[in-house]
């Protein structure tokens, strides 16, 4: 498959263009900035705000893994966030429309589901694609207004549209900084606003491979997560000590991640690979890096 891939200089991005080409497709990279060591031969600096740009970069692909977003809320002015995503997103369904592009898969967030998690707004847990949704940002309202949008393109289109919809993203190389960032007392008080979920790099640039190979998916909506909570404790304790008003929805066994993920393990076959357990002691010490947790930027 010709594919294109944007934001293929950031960090989800160096991660799946090495992913998608692995598997043997025509890889597309582009970025607004360029990263001389992108995995791709082919690279093409584009500004997606610039609809002439989207244009030219998508002609004649046959799908768009699309990640190119400020991906934080923190360090831009909720204008600038809502401005670059909010017209970028739209570009890029408004071209798949007009070139008919049979797939797009694009990176949403799981600040959609109401980050930060309050008791009283949540529904049960572990939250799952059904759950209400609660933005808070003008990072979150652009996902979600995108996803949205992307019901409306699909049925004007018939263009496959999915969304991913990650947790907190992690390289193998900062898995050292879990305990320090997320252990603590305070931390844990902090962390308890996505539900303790993460995700390594590695397995969201999977779930994109899979997101774009799987076919007959329409409009769809996934979380990808890692298999477990970025804390130590059992999952079941800390829904318990953190969240006692909120009703478990199912049985969550051992360290299970409370933003589920079956319905990407059902119909996509997501099985993420990857958890700091492989990495770090409970006790946060590091255990010996086996050779395939060194960094991309350390190959
Ligand atoms: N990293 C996470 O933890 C996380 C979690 C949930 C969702 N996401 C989403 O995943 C996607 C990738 O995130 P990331 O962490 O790799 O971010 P990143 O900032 O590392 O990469 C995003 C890339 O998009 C590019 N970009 C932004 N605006 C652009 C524009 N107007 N034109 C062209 N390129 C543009 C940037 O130059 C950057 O290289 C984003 O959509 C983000 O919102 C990330």
């Amino acid at each position: 498959m010709k594919v294109v891939i944007t934001g293929a200089a950031g960090k989800i991005g160096r991660w799946t263009v090495r992913t998608i080409l692995e598997a043997g497709h025509d890889v597309t990279a582009s970025d607004r900035k360029l990263r001389e060591e992108s995995a791709s031969k082919k690279f093409i600096q584009a500004e997606l705000r610039d609809y002439g740009q989207v244009i030219q970069l998508l002609m004649g692909c046959d799908a768009v893994v699309h990640l190119a977003n400020i991906p934080t809320d923190i360090r831009n002015t909720s204008q600038a966030i809502f401005e670059n995503n909010m017209l970028v997103n739209f570009n890029i369904l408004e071209a798949c429309k007009d070139l008919k592009i049979q797939k797009l898969v694009w990176a949403s967030s799981e600040t959609v589901l109401g980050y930060p998690f309050v008791q009283e707004q949540l529904s049960y847990l572990p939250v799952d694609e059904e759950h209400p949704t609660n933005v808070r940002s003008s990072y979150a309202m652009v996902k979600l207004l995108t996803e949205q949008l992307s019901g409306m393109f699909h049925k004007l289109t018939k263009t496959e549209v999915v969304a991913l919809r990650f947790a907190n993203c992690y390289e193998p190389d900062e898995y050292e900084k879990i305990p320090r960032m997320h252990w603590t007392e305070t931390e844990k008080d902090i962390q308890k606003q996505n539900a303790w979920a993460y995700c390594d790099v590695r397995d969201a640039a999977r779930a994109c491979l899979l997101a774009l190979e799987k076919k007959n998916l329409g409009n769809q909506v996934f979380h990808i997560t890692a298999p477990d909570t970025i804390m130590p404790d059992l999952s079941q304790d800390l829904a318990k000590k953190y969240f006692p008003k909120v009703t478990l929805k199912r049985d969550v066994n051992g360290h299970e991640t409370l933003m589920a993920i079956d319905k990407a393990k059902e119909i996509l076959g997501y099985e993420p690979l990857y958890t700091w357990r492989s990495v770090l002691n409970e006790d946060g010490s590091l255990k010996a890096l086996p050779e395939d947790q060194l960094s991309l930027t350390s190959i």
